[in-house]
């Protein structure tokens, strides 16, 4: 579906499952159990909910990432999709993605109004037609903590969107139980807490720790090896453990964008990538650490 043709604050609505969400899904680097514990409640929401009252066990098909930018939860929340899918082959699901800016940036006082059509017209029109997968991206900007809102700086406008995303998830939630809302935020501290609550699981996505790291520089270099074969040579896994000691504290952004730097280290890796040294990578992910506390100093 052309962008054009697509209700107002969705960016993008597609048929799954899809093999390129699948591939996500596998790229980032996550510890085992929570990518199950993610894939366990968004499949139980599709089995229990349709057969068990609320009444019973409280479950309201929201789900709600949460972790520094930068360590996959985007990522996940559309591979979660396409696997929460493939769990139910023949099972007609569909991915809509909201964009919550959208949303937001119309015109003053607007914000409740488009809020409200997209959950109870734009929303409720896909899950008529089928089980549905809804992405919430930086739910915070639609779900804001009222709590933390002075009028002055947050309008009332926000905070009678946040009221209109309540209400329009406890109406869909009681409709429609092949919905699953997949919500994401950078900063768990803005969102409401009555949303919070609404969740049937808040996953913390931690930033990689050393063997996540190693695991994620492995993957960067193999990718590169396809192309420039001397690469594959730097791969071993005392030298990816030695390098990843020095990457910790970086989000698996910033690990990639790291692999990146390295290769633009020199005008010679630059033209050449197959010279790229570990030499090359510790040096760029001393200065993005470097960076990084510099920028955390400066809050
Ligand atoms: N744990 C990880 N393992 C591998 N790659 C990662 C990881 N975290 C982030 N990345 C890389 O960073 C990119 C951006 O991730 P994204 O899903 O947008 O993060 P977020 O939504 O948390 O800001 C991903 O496409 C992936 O390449
Ligand atoms: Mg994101």
């Amino acid at each position: 579906m052309h962008v054009a043709d697509l209700p107002k604050g969705i960016h993008r609505s597609q048929e799954l499952p899809d093999p390129a969400l699948g591939a996500l899904w596998d790229s980032i680097v996550l510890n085992k159990k929570l990518k199950d514990q993610l894939l366990s409640q968004a499949v139980l929401n599709f089995t229990v909910r349709p057969k068990v009252a609320r009444s019973v066990i409280p479950l309201h098909g929201v789900i709600l990432l949460v972790g520094p930018p930068g360590t996959g939860k985007t990522s996940l929340a559309r591979g979660l999709a396409h696997r929460t899918a493939q769990a139910f082959p023949g099972g007609r699901f569909r991915l809509l993605e909201v964009d919550p800016h959208t949303l937001t940036s119309s015109a003053m006082g607007k914000t409740q109004r488009a809020v409200s059509d997209l959950f109870s017209q734009s929303i409720a029109e896909a899950a008529t037609q089928g089980p549905t997968i809804v992405l919430l991206d930086e739910v915070e900007t639609l779900a804001a903590d009222r709590s933390k809102m002075s009028l002055e700086s947050n309008p009332v406008d926000i905070h009678r969107a946040t009221d209109a995303v309540l209400v329009q998830l406890d109406l869909l939630a009681e409709q429609f139980p092949k919905l699953l809302f997949v919500a994401t935020s950078n900063f768990p501290e803005a969102v409401d807490s009555a949303f919070t609550s609404r969740c049937d699981l808040v996953a913390q996505i931690p930033l990689p720790d050393r063997v996540a790291c190693a695991q994620i520089l492995t993957d960067c270099l193999q990718g590169l090896a396809k192309t420039y074969s001397p690469i594959g040579k730097l791969i071993t896994t005392s030298a990816m453990d030695r390098v990843a000691g020095e990457c910790i504290g970086l989000d698996g952004r910033a690990l990639r964008k790291t692999v990146a730097n390295a290769l633009a280290g020199t005008p010679e890796t630059a033209m050449d990538p197959s010279r790229l040294s570990l030499e090359a990578i510790v040096a760029a992910a001393r200065s993005a650490r470097a960076n990084r506390s510099e920028g955390n100093a400066r809050k």
